[in-house]
This record gives structure tokens, sequence and C-alpha cells, in this order.
């Protein structure tokens, strides 16, 4: 009697995933119809992941600064998606301990959020990024690095504000910033994690359709019927505005150094990568607006 042997389907990985886009990425392996007993949930909290548990995923503890934690969430898994830490800093630390477990783990492809540009820009975030991206070429796994650009809630989470206010303030002069939703970079992820390892591997820079602040305004204004327009001021004059509204001078420099990075056009790309990964064309800026005000 000749049966077909019964090939178990990969184990699937993200860490982050209580976390706005590691919780995206586990919606969208589901969504694709991985079983959720293939997928695992990597989270620093247990106690704050039991609706996934409720899925039936797999709640592992892994902590970036507890490596103790990471050879065991890691056990058996065939593929992970590494969300990048929200923690300046430390993150080369923390990235490179969950890179080494998952070498020892012998995963067979890890994908990592990374930053448009990582390798090439001057944006303040983008060091840490490149040096993680170099620890997983030097790891010798098979990795995929996605290039995420600026997410659009970056600045439908400040909506409420910018209608208040009248006006949204920065520094990014005309610089054109291709802002994705935070769901459309998770299941480009996830495209990358479920994929065929040999295409997939390598760098991916991802972005939506490019705006500028001024067309942001402009956007807000349409969908809401409230005026709002943007005020361009100089990298230094930001940084004093962030300061007489509360914020401290060392987190206003980075924040204004910013949107002088998109000023300077880091924050583009006119990669048809993204959409290449969805199928389909990127969420465009005026329906994430839209949804930010339902
Ligand atoms: N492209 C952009 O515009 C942009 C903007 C912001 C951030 N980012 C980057 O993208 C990442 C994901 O974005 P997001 O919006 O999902 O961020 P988020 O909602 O802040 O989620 C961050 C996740 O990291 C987890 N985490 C923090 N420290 C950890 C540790 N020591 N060990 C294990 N997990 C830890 C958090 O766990 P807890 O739930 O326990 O806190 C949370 O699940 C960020 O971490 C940051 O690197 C990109």
């Amino acid at each position: 009697m000749s049966e077909n042997p019964v090939v178990p389907a990969p184990s699937f990985a993200v860490t982050g995933a209580t976390g706005h886009l590691g919780r995206l990425a586990v919606d969208a392996l589901l969504r694709r119809g991985i079983p959720a007993g293939n997928v695992f949930a990597l989270v620093r909290d247990p106690e704050k992941a039991k609706d996934l548990a409720d899925l039936g995923v797999g709640i592992r503890e892994a902590d970036y600064d507890r490596p103790d934690t990471l050879g065991p969430a890691l056990e058996g898994i065939e593929r992970l998606l590494l969300v990048s830490s929200p923690d300046p800093g430390d993150r080369v630390r923390q990235h490179t301990a969950v890179i080494d477990a998952a070498n020892a783990a012998d995963v067979g492809l890890v994908v990592y959020t990374s930053v448009l540009h990582a390798d090439e820009t001057e944006l303040v975030l983008a060091p840490e990024h490149a040096a993680t991206e170099d620890v997983l070429q030097g790891s010798g796994l098979p990795f995929a690095v996605a290039r995420n650009g600026w997410y659009i809630e970056n600045y439908t989470g400040r909506i409420e504000q910018f209608l208040a206010d009248g006006e949204i303030v920065g520094a990014a002069g005309q610089g054109r910033i291709s802002a994705a939703t935070r769901a459309d970079y998770a299941e480009a992820a996830v495209s990358l994690l479920t994929g065929d390892i040999a295409d997939q591997q390598g760098y991916w820079e991802l972005g939506g359709p490019a705006f500028t602040l001024t067309e942001l305004a402009e956007t807000i204004t349409a969908v809401t019927g409230t005026t709002v327009v943007y005020r361009d001021l100089s990298v230094e004059e930001l940084t004093d505005h962030l300061v007489a509204a509360g914020m401290d001078r060392a987190t206003a420099e980075f924040v204004a150094s910013l949107d002088g990075s998109a000023a300077r056009g880091e924050l583009e790309t006119d990669s048809p990568a993204l959409e290449n990964l969805l199928g389909r064309a990127p969420t465009p800026l005026v329906d994430a607006v839209r949804a930010a005000r339902l």
C-alpha cells in the first residue's frame, strides 16, 4: 500500500507579536491559511497575548534582553519574522541575540524589518538597522530584509492634533515620503516569510505612493472638511518648536532630524517591491486618512 508521506507544514514565528506590526503579521499568516498551530507569537509578556492564544496561536516568551528565553522560543521554528526592536541604542545587541539564537535553532529563513535605504542614508535610525543587516548577512542564515519606509500611521495617529491646530508643523520641505500602512508592511513581510526561499532572499525597499507634507495636509482637509495647512520650518526651528511644546531637547533634535531626512528625499523610494509583494497597489494615503477618521 502506498501512501503519500505526511509533510508537516512549516512553523512560523513572529517577534514583537504584541506590538502593532507583529500582531498584523500574525493575522496575515492566519489569513493565508497557515494553521494556527503552526504559528508562534514570540512575546515579551505572554499575559498580553491572551487573545492570540485564544486563536490557537502558540505563545512563547522571547525577550530580546534575555537570551535565555530565545533558544526555547525558536525551537522547531522554520521561518522567523524578526520585528525590529523599538529601543534605539540597544537594538544591535538585541537583534544579534535573536539572530544567534535563530542560528543555533537552525531556522531556515529570517525576515528582518529594517528601514528604507538602510545602507546609504543619513537617517539617524539607519545605522542600527544597517548593522543588524550585517549581522544577519554574516550569520550564514538565509534571510530577507524588508526595508520598510515610514508608516502612514506616524501621521494618521496625529490627525486629531493636526485638526485642532489647523496645521502640520514640520521640516520636511517638499520632500516626498513613500509611506505605507503597517498592515501593508505586515502583509509584505508575510509574503517574504511564506514564499519560495530562493526567490525571497535579499533586500527589499518597501514604500507606498509618495506624498509631501503639503499633500498630506491637503488630503486631511479634503477628507475631513477642516482646513489643515503645512507649515515648513528649518530643522533647528522645528527642534525649538518641539522643545517649546514640552519635548526634551535630545528627543526634539532626534524627531526634527527625521524631517531633515524627509527633506533630503531619504524617505522616498520608487521601488515597486511593496506592490509586487502585495500583489495589489498599496493602500493609498486618502484611504488611510479616511480609515483613521472612522
Ligand atoms: N517605519 C516606521 O515608520 C516605524 C515607526 C516606528 C517604529 N518602527 C520600527 O518598527 C518596529 C515595529 O513597529 P510597531 O509599530 O509594531 O512597534 P510597537 O507597536 O511599539 O511594537 C514593538 C514590539 O516590540 C516588543 N518589544 C519591545 N522590547 C522588547 C524586548 N526587549 N524583547 C522582545 N520584544 C520586545 C514590544 O513588546 P511589548 O508589547 O511587551 O511592549 C512590542 O510587541 C518598531 O519596534 C520599530 O523598530 C518603524
